[in-house]
């Protein structure tokens, strides 16, 4: 037992978010780094030498240049054992990145010092705010020419509303940029400018010290004394509470891509971070140096890679110590498995895991059993984390089959890829499965559902895309949906429990339906 506590403390499990473009692959390549994971700067990607992250794995991702997958990081630095969970810099993939942050402990968000906050920051960050978890933040790219540091923060206190914490300040920016002074220790790391293209080479100087003022010049010398005074009388005082609760962000200045402040960053984020903290059950909290092991399935993907066409459910362990082969209980399944082939996957290498403990992420093979929000525990002490809500779809269109020769495959497919939680399927009452109605947060899953329909079921599809922005459950247990009187242009369908639901083309439609059928409940989320 004492074993695993001290396992389970070494560990941090936290997710990157930032706009595309900030420099969120450029700085987890430089964390693999000092972890050993990789040899070489460069080999996560370089855009332009049509490289591609380790952590991209479909093909879309790769023609587009965007990731929209979530894949699992892990190395080992300092006696700690860090978890990076990537999140998919898409806009229209909010809902896996909501999914992601669910089997995070922490967040990093990286943001671009000549851009500040920008949408896509905006957007994560809600998602990162709905759990309450610590944030703290890289402003990148300060060999750039850079917003002020002052309006950086300020844009965050004001465009996202968390208090920041400058744990370093930058002296300049762009050609000009000279260093950052680090508060906790009074001394200047040193930068050199090299246009951004290779590792610089840095070294701490006091403050105190006359070499400084020399070699950052006169006056970024006296405006970094200015600033200094100012952020020590005018500015938040550091909180760890407020930084736990995710109320108050850290941020640190630096440039990843000549790895300038990168490890100085990754050391405090090691001890401003928390290991693995209780979980929310139904019944209570499930903490994570209980004896048992306990998982949760938040990301479901097949056919990751064409050479093994499979399905993976990925798992935060929360409680214990995993081993492989060992007989857990599927709680939703209501049976006992064998976890046989544990894998922990780094783009299209996999390795067999003996051993894993809460904080970890496995991905196991799943025959199509697990469903996302699923608990995985021990026979002998059942229990049930907190489901993860599924975002209520925006966008719809009618999905048929171009062959009807392909009934199966299309079927398998679109039930497949709804599973994983890529889309959400739906249909006409009494109808059958030749055509579905296909929801989603982002329009650019309909691009990866035919995409992927076609290339790895090999079934051509056509959709028309259809008028309804709002979706409903009804939430009423004895109901004639037929009888309800609807307006004109809300239609009737049914999930794939057969759950009735609505799908409106306005919010006065809503209204219309709430006016005319007395006692109707209409919900947003499904349970
Ligand atoms: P993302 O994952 O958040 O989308 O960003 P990514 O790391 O791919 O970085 C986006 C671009 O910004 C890349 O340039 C990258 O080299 C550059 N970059 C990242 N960090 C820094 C930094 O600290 N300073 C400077 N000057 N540039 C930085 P690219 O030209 O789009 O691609 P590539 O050919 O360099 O890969």
């Amino acid at each position: 037992m004492a074993d695993i506590k001290k396992e389970i403390e070494k560990r941090r499990t936290f997710a990157i978010i930032s706009h595309p473009d900030a420099g969120k692959t450029t700085l987890t390549e430089k964390l693999l780094l000092y972890g050993g994971a990789i040899n070489l700067a460069g080999s996560v990607k370089g855009k332009k030498t049509a490289k591609h992250a380790v952590s991209d794995w479909m093909e879309i991702e790769k023609q587009r240049g965007i990731s929209v997958t979530s894949s699992v990081l892990q190395f080992k630095y300092n006696g700690y054992c860090i978890n990076i969970l990537d999140t998919p810099g898409h806009q229209d993939f909010s809902e896996d990145t909501y999914r992601t942050l669910m089997a995070a402990d922490s967040a990093v968000m990286v943001i671009d010092a000549s851009k500040g906050v920008e949408a896509q920051t905006i957007k994560l960050f809600k998602v990162c705010l709905l759990r309450s978890i610590p944030i703290i933040t890289f402003i990148n790219k300060m060999d750039r020419d850079a917003k002020s540091p002052f309006e950086l923060l300020e844009d965050i206190e004001n465009v996202l509303g968390i208090s920041t914490y400058p744990m370093n300040w930058p002296i300049g920016s762009g050609k000009e940029f000279k260093g950052v002074y680090d508060r906790k220790s009074g001394s200047v790391l040193t930068f050199t400018a090299n246009n951004g293209q290779r590792e610089v080479e840095s070294r701490s100087i006091p403050l105190s010290s006359e070499e400084l003022k020399s070699s950052i010049g006169d006056d970024l010398f006296s405006r970094l004394s200015e600033d200094i005074e100012l952020l020590d009388v005018a500015g938040d005082d550091f909180n760890s509470e407020l930084v736990r609760g995710g109320r108050l962000t850290p941020v640190f200045f630096g440039s990843a891509l000549t790895n300038f402040g990168v490890e100085p960053f990754l050391e405090e984020f090691l001890s401003l971070t928390t290991p693995p903290l209780p979980r929310e059950t139904l019944t209570g909290e499930a903490s994570p140096y209980s004896d048992g092991f306990s998982a949760f399935v938040f990301k479901i993907q097949a056919n990751m890679n064409k050479a093994h066409r499979d399905r993976i459910a990925f798992m935060r362990i929360c409680s214990g110590r995993f081993e492989k082969n060992m007989e857990v209980y599927h709680v939703q399944g209501d049976r006992k498995l064998r976890l046989s082939q544990p894998q922990q996957i780094m783009a299209q290498e996999r390795e067999v895991i003996y051993e894993a403990y809460a904080g970890d992420i496995i991905g196991v093979f799943d025959p199509g059993i697990f469903s996302i929000g699923d608990t995985i525990c021990m026979a002998n002490d059942k229990f049930c984390f907190k489901g993860i809500p599924t975002f209520a779809p925006e966008h719809f269109a009618l999905v048929l089959q171009k062959d009807t020769m392909k009934r199966k495959q299309f079927v398998k497919g679109v039930n497949q890829i709804a599973q994983e939680g890529t889309i959400q399927i739906f249909r006409e009452p009494e109808s059958g499965m030749e055509e579905v109605i296909v929801g989603v947060v982002g329009t650019l899953q309909f691009e990866v559902l035919e995409y992927r329909l076609k290339n790895e079921y090999n079934v051509e599809i056509v959709m028309n895309p259809l008028p309804y922005q709002y979706i409903r459950w009804i939430g009423n247990d004895d109901i004639d949906i037929k009888a309800l009187d609807l307006a004109s242009d809300t239609k009737r369908i049914e999930d794939l429990k057969g759950r009735p639901l609505l799908l409106f083309t306005s919010e006065w439609s809503i209204s219309w339906a709430l006016e005319h059928n007395e006692g109707l409940i209409l919900e947003e989320f499904s349970s």
